[in-house]
């Protein structure tokens, strides 16, 4: 049903300076997995396997990290390191990746926008993978797997679409005082047992006083492909952007957006300190799994 996923991942991530100077964002790893493999396998888990990855200039890395490095391979093979490369070898039989170009940074909607090309015209996913998702839950069960695996956030919000069949966007409440970093919605509660919102409203990146609700758009996204014709039309919002707000805002008008509080942990990786949250909480996941 939904069948691609685009990853925008063109962004310069100057809050990571220098160590974005020459590596992408998205290359950064928690614990040992670059950010985007936990947006790819979080996608394959729902079920998609084509990925489509805006890039830019100097993000040449991503498109090595999904592919064989024969030399590598050929290395450690037969040692005890060759497992390492197991998820990543099975991400590549099971996905196929395709690349586009964005030329000039002009924001998250025109990112979308320039990923029209890879999507056409069918709805498709948005994962920006640094805001990095998490729904596994340990068990204290030694007889079950260390992890057991409960739906992921896409996979989630795939089953929402099946019912509502518009765009939608997954939320999560936040302090007040942190509404300037997000889009921000206010809806009419549709569902109270499956947290779900017909969106009215939407303001990108609010002072706390004009911010609606303290609701922000975290970065999943399920969008239907009239969202390309509109971000055409979409002049330049805060910060001088093509926003991916604004377009959503003239779906939002004909109640065609669902805002959805998802179940599980996000992380802002494209910030330090939820990028060091994210290592910590992998870091005691990993620990409590092989203490069982
Ligand atoms: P951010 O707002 O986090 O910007 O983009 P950034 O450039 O990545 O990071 P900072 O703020 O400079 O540290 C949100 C998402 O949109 C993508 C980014 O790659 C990230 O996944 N993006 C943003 C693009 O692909 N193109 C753009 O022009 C802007």
């Amino acid at each position: 049903m939904i069948r691609k996923c685009l990853f925008p991942a063109a962004g310069y991530g100057t809050r990571f300076l220098p160590a974005t100077k020459a590596t992408p964002k998205e290359m950064l790893p928690v614990l040992t997995k670059p950010l985007i493999q936990y947006g790819v396998e979080e996608a394959l888990e729902a079920g998609i396997t084509t990925m489509a990855i805006v890039t830019g200039r100097g993000k040449r890395a991503i498109e090595d990290h999904f592919d064989i490095s024969y030399e590598l391979e050929h290395q450690i093979k037969g040692t005890s390191k060759e497992p390492l490369l197991d998820e990543i070898r099975a991400l590549i039989t099971q996905c196929t990746f395709s690349y586009t170009r964005q030329i000039e940074m002009k924001g998250l909607g025109h990112a979308i926008l320039t990923g029209e090309t890879l999507i056409g015209s069918e709805p498709f996913a948005v994962i920006l993978a640094d805001d990095l998702c998490d729904n596994s839950h340990s068990t204290i069960n030694a007889t079950e797997n260390a992890t057991r695996s409960e739906k992921g956030i896409l996979s989630q919000m795939i089953d929402i679409y099946k019912k509502y069949r518009c765009s939608i966007v997954a939320i999560e409440e936040v302090p007040m005082e942190e509404t300037h970093k997000y889009g921000v919605i206010a809806g009419k509660l549709i569902d109270g047992t499956a947290n779900t919102y017909r969106v009215t409203d939407m303001v990108e990146k609010p002072n706390p006083e004009d911010a609606p609700t303290n609701m922000a758009i975290i970065g999943r996204y399920i969008l239907t492909p009239d969202i390309f014709d509109i971000l055409r039309n979409t002049q330049p919002g805060k910060g001088g952007e093509i926003q991916i707000t604004d377009a959503l805002l003239q779906q939002a008008k004909e109640g065609r957006v669902i805002a959805y509080r998802f179940k599980g942990r996000r992380f802002d990786c494209g910030s330090v300190d939820g990028f060091v949250e994210a290592t910590n909480y992998f870091y005691g996941k990993r620990q409590e799994g092989k203490t069982q």
